[in-house]
């Protein structure tokens, strides 16, 4: 079996590894029965961690091309009839009638990290979750209970696509007391703020349209971007957000048809843009007649500094959309977001939404009215920024206890995370088998950034950990990173450069 991996190519190493065995099996190269090399041998013989075999691996096995065996390894399958047969009839090979989305296929990094965190004995420094101890379940579940005594049927059936008008007119006034003067048919309801990313795309990009994201950015919407065939070209942030100066000769230069940001507590890097930026942005999005896309997932976790109003707050020409969620200051499971936008964007939004969903959970907007209605929203955001600025401070205290040098962040001053920087000497794919080791995983900072960052980032979270595993799960990552820094192997660093995380 011969498989050779390009690292110029683009395409992450485990979805090489991926192809060329599904390639084999399909033309029958490699026949049932046939047992594949042992992870850690054919890790070695790539060159590549064993992370990324099993990844490989757990790809092909969800194809139904390949089984793992007790006592006889990982085997093929037949490439005709990969499940077994039933009475005879056989098993629909669904590995064929999959669409081969090549390099455009998402990447599973999120998947990962969620389903590492669940496992037990992991403390997730990775994902960006609320606290568990926090989420206020009785409370939702009091309110489920009368919104069902209360609208009965009503509560479960169909809702308009743009969302349950009572919840719209609750968000206009909540989002006006936020400076953000808007109408209740300026706001439409969302499934999660990820769906907002999804719609902006289809419905303002067409492949080989340019969109203008910061350095680092959210790695979810350039996969929204990217799925929409988008080309991203990126601005870098600073202590004082994204650099408008250089904003300006990339938009004379790319004509871009959108600019995605994330102004108050960007995730990753927890940076808030400048008011004078704020203003330079908004001038130039209107000079040049460019929608701007403000994400404003964490600019209600503001636990110092002062209050900077939201870009569509100071928007005077109608060029912001402005994205939110409840996911962060309630729970993710609520799956409601909301997208603030003049009314024909709103109409053009609903209609994509229309044959995504058709609309967003029912009981879950009625129950979300009277969250904000009865002031529980308010008052459990006040509570939420005391613990999550403990927390912080807790994870600030820990990384301080124990510095390496060359590793630098700066506090957040809201938000959910610490955006470090590693010294030069830590091995990427090291830091990962260390952690994994140690049982705490981290975001990597690269799948953050378009182009291959020049400095090593990690991202931290804050909040989902209880102070206890904060700490020890910061005591883990320290030394996960000691032991990343070991003399380099000769030929290490090169062999290791192309491979994607799988954390
Ligand atoms: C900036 C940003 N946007 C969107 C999301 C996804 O949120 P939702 O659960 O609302 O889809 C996240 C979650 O991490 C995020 O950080």
């Amino acid at each position: 079996m011969k498989i050779s991996i390009n690292r110029d190519e683009g395409t992450p190493i485990y979805r090489q590894i991926v192809r060329q065995i599904r390639e084999m099996i399909l033309a029958s190269q490699v026949p049932a029965g046939f047992r594949l090399p042992p992870e850690r041998r054919l890790a070695d013989a790539l060159g590549v961690t064993r992370a990324t075999v099993v990844t490989a691996y757990d790809e092909l096995k969800s194809e139904g091309l390949i089984d793992a065996r007790v006592g006889r390894g990982t085997v093929v399958l037949s490439a005709k009839n990969p499940d077994p047969s039933v009475d005879g009839l056989r098993q629909l090979s669904w590995s064929h009638h999959f669409r081969d989305e090549g390099a455009r296929q998402p990447d599973p990094l999120v998947r990962n990290l969620l389903e590492m965190s669940m496992r037990p004995g992991v403390i997730s420094l990775a994902v960006g979750l609320p606290s568990p101890q926090y989420v206020p379940a009785q409370l939702f579940q009091q309110l489920i209970q009368r919104v069902m005594e209360e609208g009965g049927a009503h509560a479960l059936l169909q809702t308009p696509t743009e969302g349950h008008p009572p919840l719209r007119e609750a968000m206009a006034r909540w989002l006006t007391t936020r400076g953000m003067h808007c109408s209740p048919d300026e706001v439409m309801v969302l499934s999660g703020s990820q769906q907002g990313l999804q719609l902006t795309a289809r419905v303002l990009l067409s492949p080989g349209d340019t969109v203008i994201v910061e350095a680092p950015t959210y790695f979810g919407a350039m996969e929204a971007f990217r799925k929409a065939g988008a080309r991203m070209v990126s601005v870098p942030v600073d202590d004082g957000g994204m650099q408008v100066d250089v904003l300006s000769a990339l938009l004379r230069h790319h004509r871009p048809k959108l600019i995605y940001t994330l102004p108050t507590f960007q995730n990753p890097s927890g940076v808030v843009m400048s008011l004078e930026r704020r203003r330079q942005l908004l001038a130039l999005a209107a000079g040049y007649g460019i929608p701007i896309l403000e994400e404003d997932t964490y600019a209600e976790l503001r636990y110092d500094g002062a209050l900077v109003p939201s870009l569509k707050a100071m928007d005077a020409t109608g060029v912001v959309l402005n994205l939110g969620t409840f996911s962060k200051i309630l729970f993710p499971g609520l799956r409601l977001g909301w997208m603030v936008a003049p009314r024909q964007v709103i109409r053009r939004l609903a209609l994509s939404k229309q044959t995504e969903d058709l609309h967003s959970s029912t009981f879950g907007q009625w129950a979300m009215e009277r969250m904000i209605t009865e002031g529980h929203l308010e008052s459990h955001l006040n509570g939420l920024r005391k613990v999550y600025r403990r927390q912080r401070d807790v994870m600030g205290n820990a990384l301080d206890a124990s510095r390496i040098d060359g590793m630098r962040w700066d506090v957040p001053l809201g938000g959910y995370y610490f955006w470090c920087e590693l010294p030069r000497a830590v091995d990427r794919a090291r830091l990962s088998a260390m952690a994994a080791e140690l049982a705490v995983n981290f975001l990597p900072g690269y799948p953050c950034f378009v182009d291959e960052p020049s400095s090593h980032w990690v991202r931290l979270n804050f909040t989902f950990p209880a102070p206890p595993e904060i700490e020890e799960g910061v005591s883990r990552f320290l030394r996960a990173v000691k032991g990343a820094i070991a003399p380099r192997q000769q030929g290490w660093d090169r062999r290791q450069a192309g491979t994607r995380p799988i954390v």
